[in-house]
């Protein structure tokens, strides 16, 4: 058997007032369509994603998560053209879908993101079978019939429904799996005679269930809830946000306060992680225990080991933080950034491509770019590589036990060997041998007591 998912991605999603098609607005720093493509189980024969409104940038979207490895299975997209209803989306897809050998189909929507993967797998585990959701106020919601015996009968929209139909409070969730067979069959019987004059989905549905059992599972209503709005993008993001939450204090996961804290889906903690307000994690972000990560923080697709101390308001990204490395306040870690156990980073410290060795430390105002430095140097305060020349970027090596001076300027490429001391204020523009001492400045003069004969002449001016 080969389960083929087909995500509906076409629509336009005016509701939301944006540039961005509806299925790439984030929940937690994830895009809703990626979220429904990583709930899928492993081992499908692949995935179709209908696309249309916005298309260029789904298709580029799916290009990086592909490349990122964050896709559990080939994913292929076909373009709908105008969307002429859900059915239509699923006429569009009969090609690809005989392409892939599809003998079972799963159906899902691409901005509904908080499906969990234990749903999508017991669908993908079902032979046909509907999810619906049991609302006390079912609104738009297609209204589900079913057999006394729960089975589904038949589904209407609310714009067609009768008021006894609307008064049915299962609606659908418009997630299915089906056999690809039967289903194919039923799609081309369509047509768009109802108030809508939409291709409808779920007439093919309705039809399938006239030739054999489907049958209907009810769902937490939060698993089904769609984005098509601002107000519906926030109230995922704190269903999300509770969710994650709960599982990883669960875990041993202290949140200050919950209600500001925001942890993706791709974030991994462990026990005794700390998070203080206002913290935001998003991406692929590993934490070990018992680290700290200080108020207003916002860290993406970094790794910090256990013990870690990160003091508040430090922005942290594509960067690996040692254990017991103490980073902050208000520190800045770039793209590969590569902090060994023990560094420490201070205040006002920006690195890019910077690899600081075990217990290296820069705790004031510099900026680190294109740089190794070697176990237990010390970076003064102020202390500046110059890495870019205005054509190409450059490297800085320092050795071990370095003492950089404060407010040096490192003019690269330059090397300063293991042991060396360089003098504050010293601009190093050549490579520094290993125990030297470097110094380039201007001779210190005093003229004795002119300080206060230009205060007297200031005096008599304003005078
Ligand atoms: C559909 C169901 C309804 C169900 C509801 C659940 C039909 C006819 N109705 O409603 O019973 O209660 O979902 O949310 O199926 N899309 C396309 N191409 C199209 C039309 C839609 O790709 O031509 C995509 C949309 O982008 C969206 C999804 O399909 O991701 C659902 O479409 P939407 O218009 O939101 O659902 P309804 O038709 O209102
Ligand atoms: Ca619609």
């Amino acid at each position: 058997m080969t389960t083929v998912a087909v995500i509906l991605a076409a629509g336009l999603g005016t509701r939301m007032r944006s540039r961005l098609p509806k299925v790439l607005h984030p929940v937690l720093g994830d895009p809703s369509l990626l979220w429904v493509l990583r709930a899928l189980p492993q081992g499908l024969g692949g995935a179709v994603v209908v696309v249309h409104h916005g298309k260029e940038l789904v298709l580029e979207a799916l290009a990086a998560w592909q490349r990122a490895g964050l896709l559990p299975c080939p994913v292929t997209t076909v373009d709908q053209g105008d969307p002429l209803g859900t059915g239509h989306a699923l006429q569009v897809c009969v090609p690809e879908l005989d392409r892939l050998g599809a003998s079972q189909v799963v159906i899902l929507c691409g901005d509904v993101p908080l499906t969990s993967s234990a749903t999508v797998a017991r669908l993908c585990a079902a032979e046909a079978r509907l999810l619906a959701m049991d609302l006390p106020n079912p609104g738009s919601y297609g209204r589900v019939l079913q057999h006394p015996d729960g089975r589904l009968a038949g589904m209407v929209e609310a714009k067609d429904a009768t008021p006894e139909q609307l008064a049915i409070k299962v609606v659908n969730g418009g997630a299915y799996a089906l056999p690809w067979p039967a289903l194919r069959k039923a799609l081309r019987g369509l047509t768009n005679d109802n108030a809508q004059k939409e291709y409808y989905l779920t007439d093919a549905v309705a039809a399938v269930a006239q030739a054999l059992p489907v049958t209907v599972e009810i769902c937490d209503p939060e698993e089904l809830a769609g984005m098509n709005s601002r107000q519906d993008q926030a109230n995922l993001q704190a269903a999300a946000q509770r969710r994650i939450q709960r599982h990883w204090m669960a875990e041993g996961v202290t949140f200050l306060h919950p209600d500001c804290t925001l942890v993706g889906p791709r974030v991994e903690l462990q026990r005794d992680v700390l998070l203080e307000p206002g913290v935001r994690l998003e991406g692929r972000v590993c934490v070990g225990e018992g680290t700290r990560i200080g108020q207003g923080s916002v860290i993406t697709d970094a790794t910090l080991g256990e013990g870690v101390d990160v003091r508040p308001y430090c922005v942290i990204q594509q960067a690996l933080v040692g254990a017991g490395a103490k980073v902050g306040p208000f520190a800045r870690l770039r793209e590969g950034t590569e902090l060994a156990e023990g560094v420490h980073i201070g205040n006002f410290v920006e690195t890019k491509k910077a690899r600081l060795h075990r217990g290296a430390k820069a705790n004031h105002l510099s900026y680190l770019g294109d740089a190794e430095i070697g176990e237990g140097s010390n970076i003064g305060a102020g202390v500046i590589t110059c890495n870019y020349d205005g054509v190409n970027k450059h490297r800085t090596l320092i050795g071990r036990n370095v003492f950089v001076g404060s407010d040096t300027q490192l003019v690269a490429p330059v090397v300063i060997g293991d042991g060396a001391m360089i003098g504050a204020g010293t601009t190093i523009t050549g490579d520094v041998p290993a125990d030297a001492l470097a110094l380039s400045r201007t001779p210190q003069v005093n003229r004795e007591g002119t300080a206060s004969r230009i205060r007297s002449r200031q005096k008599k001016r304003s005078g």
